[in-house]
């Protein structure tokens, strides 16, 4: 699909000098537009900009009944001459459409994404917020729009892009708490989409732990609970005895997280030691008895680089130590932003420049 034309209607009621850019709270804001797509009949099409609003769908729409929906979380950064650019927003187009296959849902043309996305921010570019540990957070959506109870893959759907400038997701490092109950994903079920079901089954378990006061969980494989997996609201890494070590995303369980991929590049960029492998709960506790475990961090688009500062196994408490300058984790999160925020060269071609 080539030539897409987007009519534009601009919103005569900008919230951007209502929005205090000093204090922003992850998902609070959002900007004042919004992208929407439709698919019916087999085909994507009225493609428009317009403020955004609320919408109207039938009590009987089959997303609210039966799920179908999924999600992207990407980010837009502003440099020092005010350009926009957007992290690895092809991988994003990708992945949407992975979950989509996955969800019975139609894929969308990345050139339809892109062309999207770019019309989009180019609009509402003064919600790009500038300095560092600030960003645009950009939500692609897609869902089910058929006004029908039977249980079925509806015929009809909506694709939308919408955008809020943020800050930190967690202001500190986190505490986190290993899950050996209740189950995130297991084999052949539908852990590696970014679908909003496997969010919602992640709802309970994580009040249950942040009641005892952990702010996520660190996710086991469903079958035996022996094997860390991820963290609920992004993957998660250890350095042991020098080597990073971090769940494989192969076994449709995992999310195949686009952070996730650009940490392990640079560490391959850095001869940094790097074992994609299960780590087994018992090696993680014997690592934290024995005070080998030098480092343990999530990596998302959300959290981008998140500290853990203490991990409860088997009803135990570690605490870990904060990372000194020279750790990884601290190299790798100051790397990245230097790329996002166009200070450094971009050897991987990740940003896109609006
Ligand atoms: C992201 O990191 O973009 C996510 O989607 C995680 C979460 C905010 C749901």
């Amino acid at each position: 699909m080539s030539n897409i034309s987007i009519p534009i209607t601009k919103t005569t009621q900008s919230k951007l000098s209502d929005t205090d850019f000093s204090s922003l709270v992850f998902g609070k804001s959002v900007s004042d537009h919004m992208f929407v797509a439709d698919y019916q009949e087999g085909a994507w099409g009225d493609f428009r900009i317009v403020p955004y609003g609320p919408m109207e769908i039938y009590p009987g729409n089959a997303t609210l009944h039966y799920g179908q929906a999924i999600f992207e979380g990407m980010k837009a950064y502003k440099n020092e001459k005010g350009e926009v650019l957007v992290f690895r927003a092809e991988a994003n187009a990708k992945r949407l459409n992975e979950s989509a296959k996955r969800m019975c849902m139609p894929t969308l043309p990345e050139n339809v994404f892109l062309e999207a996305l770019k019309q989009l921010l180019s609009l509402d570019r003064d919600w790009v917020p500038q300095g560092k540990g600030s960003s645009l957070y950009i939500r692609p959506f897609m869902f089910a729009m058929d006004n029908y109870l039977g249980v079925k893959p509806s015929d009809t759907y909506r694709f939308m892009i919408f955008t809020s400038p943020v800050g930190a997701y967690y202001s500190k490092p986190v505490s986190v708490k290993v899950e050996t109950t209740y189950t995130r994903a297991c084999e052949g079920g539908t852990g590696e989409a970014k679908a909003a079901g496997n969010y919602a089954a992640s709802l309970f378990p994580a009040l249950l732990a942040q009641k005892e006061g952990y702010d996520q969980l660190l996710w086991t494989d469903g079958k035996t609970h022996s094997q860390i997996e991820e963290s609920g609201t992004m993957n998660v890494m250890f350095k042991i005895k020098g080597t990073l070590i971090t769940a494989p995303t192969h076994g449709g369980t995992i999310l195949k997280g686009i952070t996730r991929d650009a940490v392990l590049q640079l560490a391959k960029d850095w001869e940094q030691p790097v074992e994609e492998r299960f780590l087994a709960v018992s090696e993680l506790e014997d690592a934290l008895t024995k005070g080998s475990l030098e480092e343990a961090f999530g990596v998302g688009t959300a959290a981008t680089i998140a500290f853990i500062t203490k991990i409860k196994v088997n009803g135990q408490d570690y605490l870990l130590p904060e990372p000194k300058p020279d750790a990884f984790s601290k190299r790798v999160l100051l790397e990245l932003d230097s790329i996002k925020y166009g200070e450094i060269q971009d050897p991987h071609q990740w940003m896109l420049t609006i």
